[in-house]
């Protein structure tokens, strides 16, 4: 009878759009090991004997408890077996920090496949240091999994397409969320063999914890449960708008910014507009004196923030939400504009209208069959999109294989490549054969 073989996985998450990207994954392998373990000798399935060991790693990218620890409990994760604790920094400062900081977890550690997920600092530090890792004189190293991969906004300004465009360029095996996916890694140069279409894993996370989210209480912490307000919705919701702003590219210049906020003003009279900022967001609309925008309370407790919540003409600015609250507060939302990546793939899913505050985005599919559409930066772009959206509902669809299982697909093919290796490592031509030898 064939032994159970065992294999290491070493998953990095490290800020906030991270976590809902793992989470399925490193459920998924929890519930490979539970079947295994019920089963350890099963006669089908092609990988089931593989018994994973996950290590999780936490860069620490993200340290604050609305930006991190809260997404742990919402989202399952168990705790990190690793924490980096890097913090904030420059780009070129936290990106060295994890580097160096990740290579002796990597050295201890030993993987046979390390997971990196969306287009972080810690992806790209992370892929960079397996990439180029010896864990003997073969110059034996992890295989690298990118998933998200193949996401192009065509604006190497962004840092987070200088990331996308490194990791995918070191990865063994990229994990794509979408066509455009495809698309933009084959012009690349990128080998088929390395691709996989899988779907979106935080789509994942959506249908898994959509139900949950059901009952949170934050629309009643902020006033917006009620039918007795006048802009009351038929569902027995407030209509509501939902913003988040973080972009360096919208909140780090005083004019950007400025003309941003200007451009919500209609909307902001038209009915209550919800703002969970990031932390870097409330940091700049104190330094630009910004105040004036925003409805004077702070924070999203009492019923003075509820009666604020409803007031219209000013922006209601709250503290980041967990992962539950912001997904049913998308959920129950008239629009949500959004400078985010991840909000306008939840939106597209969730049937409820997006307006992108950004020249272009690396997810042409919420636009192509979703609710998506994007306004730029201008006053006039802004204000024109949110009337546009907010007047009509819009015909949309759920982009493909966006169903829940892609943390399964990308299971499956990881578990393929390590087989393929383990195979590799007991022939005679390993170090010949292996793919992860360097020559
Ligand atoms: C990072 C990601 C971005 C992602 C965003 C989601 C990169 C290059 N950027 O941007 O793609 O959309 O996370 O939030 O990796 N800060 C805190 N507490 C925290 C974390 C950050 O106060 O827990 C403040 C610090 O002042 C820090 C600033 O926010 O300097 C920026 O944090 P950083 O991780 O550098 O980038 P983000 O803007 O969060």
């Amino acid at each position: 009878m064939e032994a159970t073989r065992t294999a290491k996985i070493l998953t990095v998450v490290g800020a906030r759009p991270n976590f809902m990207k793992a989470a399925p994954i490193i459920a998924a392998i929890r519930d490979h090991n539970e079947r295994l373990g019920a089963s350890p000798h099963p006669k089908g399935g092609r990988n089931s004997h593989i018994l994973l060991q996950n290590v999780l790693i936490h860069t620490g990218q993200h340290y604050d408890e609305a930006m991190s620890d809260r997404f742990f409990s919402d989202l399952n994760i168990p705790r990190p077996d690793v924490h980096l604790g890097v913090g904030s920094g420059s780009h070129a400062a936290q990106t060295a920090e994890i580097m160096k900081r990740f290579e002796e977890v990597l050295l201890r550690e030993r993987p046979d496949l390390l997971v990196v997920v969306g287009d972080v600092n810690s992806t790209l530090a992370c892929a960079l240091v397996a990439a180029k890792i010896s864990y003997d004189a073969n110059g034996t190293r992890p295989l690298i999994a990118h998933v998200e991969a193949g996401l192009r906004s065509f604006d190497r300004d962004m840092p987070e397409e200088v990331n996308r465009i490194l990791t995918d360029h070191v990865a063994d095996l990229l994990f794509v969320s979408e066509d455009s996916g495809l698309h933009n890694l084959r012009m690349e140069g990128i080998s088929d063999e390395k691709i996989y279409f899988v779907g979106n894993t935080m789509i994942d996370s959506l249908l898994a914890f959509k139900g949950k989210a059901k009952s949170s209480p934050i629309l009643d912490k902020l006033g917006l449960r009620d039918t007795d307000c006048q802009n009351s919705a038929t569902n027995g919701t407030a209509r509501y708008a939902l913003l988040t702003l973080h972009r360096p590219s919208n909140v780090d210049q005083r004019a950007t910014f400025l003309n941003i906020l200007e451009g919500l003003q209609e909307l902001s009279n038209s009915c209550p507009v919800i703002f969970p900022a990031h932390p870097r967001t409330q940091k700049r609309i104190a330094e630009f004196g910004f105040e004036r925008f925003f409805s004077p309370e702070n924070g999203c407790q009492g019923r003075e923030t509820s009666r604020s919540a409803r007031a219209m003409g000013r922006i209601h600015l709250i503290d980041p939400l967990g992962y539950l609250d912001f997904l049913c507060l998308m959920e129950h939302a008239a629009v949500v504009v959004t400078d985010s990546g991840g909000i306008q793939e939840e939106t597209t899913c969730l049937g409820i209208p997006c307006v992108t505050v950004r020249e272009n985005t690396e997810r042409p599919i919420t636009v192509k069959v979703g609710t998506n559409i994007l306004a730029g930066t201008s006053q006039r772009g802004i204000r024109q999109a949110t009337r546009q959206q907010l007047e009509s509902r819009v015909a949309c669809a759920v982009p493909e294989a966006w169903d829940g299982r892609s943390a399964e697909r990308i299971l499956d093919t990881i578990c393929q490549e390590i087989e393929k290796q383990q195979l590799l490592k007991n022939s005679s031509g390993w170090a010949e054969s292996d793919p992860r030898t360097r020559i």
